[in-house]
């Protein structure tokens, strides 16, 4: 799967854990802030119906491939499909290789004039949307594994980095047999759908997504925008505005989006780098029941790692520090619910990191759990 800011996959086994441990009579989840579809994937195999949600078309593409398409149905065609598509070879160097490729620098000229024309291809195709969902993810991943960045697309590297070399490869995406369902909403219009438990992951600070990823917006919706800027970003980036990403605005919007939902139960992640502090989310989510609160050290992403650049690939600053804190919010209006649940997400983490399964004894309090997980 992509590489994602803010993406949980450290935290799938206790996110899981978290939504199970609430009770046996949970059958269903809605995923209402979905980003790369992998915490609806996970929930998707341990057996639950899913709903993901996503405003993005690219998230929204990936939810329809990792979350609502079914394997049985569609596996078969896709490894076909998938196995024509690779065999295409680079045509001539377009609107999308001129702007990733020879304006910014994501993807060498290479690997983009292959993008293009397997893109192209797709489009020519008129696929039922399962299928064409599948590609694109199989598409998407493809490019992410070649690319030239620091995690994200807001400024290229100097230099190419050492995996856009390869040569792009398509692969099956690792589709799950049974129903269920992608939405492409604002998190509020997706709360009213029906669920067990809700599951909400929103962006807490700054960095709007749509930015950070615009290419994949591009490849999801190959629409041959208007670009600016150095890094090209699809033109309305400019214009754009999420109250997640707004630190006056945040609160608002979060508590309406937790009152609208429908499931009685909600599992939240937040970060203790987000625009809210915990004590701000425990007093918000409390008017929905009981809140159990697990805390994790959690290792920052890729670029943080890599280092600060600017737009023209130079180094020009060292991250402030490379781990967070992450927290997983438990909420039932049945308090032994909640804490069952916490119990179980507590266990996980520490199967998590490696030595910390003694932590799983204080279910019943707000617990955190200081442990690196890599
Ligand atoms: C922290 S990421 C989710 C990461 C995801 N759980 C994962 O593991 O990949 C937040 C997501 O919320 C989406 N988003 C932001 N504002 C939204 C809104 N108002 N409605 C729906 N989705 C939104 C972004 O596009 C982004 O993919």
């Amino acid at each position: 799967m992509i590489k994602y800011l803010g993406s949980k996959r450290v935290l799938l086994g206790p996110i899981v854990a978290a939504v199970r441990g609430l009770g046996p009579d949970v059958r269903s989840a809605l995923d209402l802030f979905s980003g790369t579809a992998r915490v609806g994937h996970a929930l998707k195999k341990s057996g639950l119906f899913v709903t993901a949600n996503d405003h993005l078309t690219y998230a929204a593409t990936l939810a329809a491939a990792y979350v609502a398409a079914d394997a049985r149905v569609w596996a078969a065609p896709a490894r076909a499909l998938l196995a024509e598509l690779a065999a295409i070879p680079a045509g001539p160097e377009g609107w999308f290789t001129r702007q990733v490729a020879r304006e910014a620098r994501y993807l060498q000229p290479h690997n983009a004039a292959r993008v293009e024309a397997i893109r192209e291809a797709i489009a020519a195709r008129a696929l039922p949307a399962p299928l064409e969902a599948i590609a694109l993810t199989s598409l998407m991943e493809a490019a992410d594994r070649v690319d030239s960045t620091a995690g994200v697309q807001m400024a290229y590297l100097k230099s190419w980095a050492a995996r856009s070399h390869n040569a792009l490869e398509l692969r099956v995406p690792a589709l799950l047999a049974g129903e269920g369902a992608a939405l492409q909403l604002d998190a509020r219009d997706a709360a009213a759908t029906e669920a067990d438990v809700a599951y909400l992951d929103p962006p807490y600070n700054q960095h709007s997504y749509l930015g950070n990823y615009h290419v994949w917006e591009t490849l999801a919706r190959w629409d041959a925008p208007e670009t600016y800027g150095v890094a090209n970003k699809r033109v309305e980036c400019k214009t754009y505005k999420n109250a997640f990403n707004s630190r006056v605005r945040i609160g608002a919007a979060l508590a309406e989006v937790i009152a609208r939902v429908r499931a009685p139960e909600l599992v939240v992640s937040f970060s203790d780098e987000g625009f809210l502090a915990r004590e701000e989310l425990e007093a918000m989510l409390g008017a929905r029941g009981h809140v159990r609160v697990v805390a994790a050290r959690y290792e920052r992403y890729v670029g943080a790692k890599i280092g600060i650049y600017d737009p023209k690939g130079n180094k020009v600053g060292r991250p402030s520090h490379l781990e967070n804190t992450e927290m997983i919010f438990i909420v039932s209006p049945e308090r032994a619910r909640a804490e069952a649940a916490a119990a179980r997400c507590l266990a996980a983490l520490g199967e998590r990191a490696a030595g910390a399964a003694s932590a799983a004894g204080t279910a019943g309090t707000n617990v955190q759990l200081e442990l690196p997980l890599r």
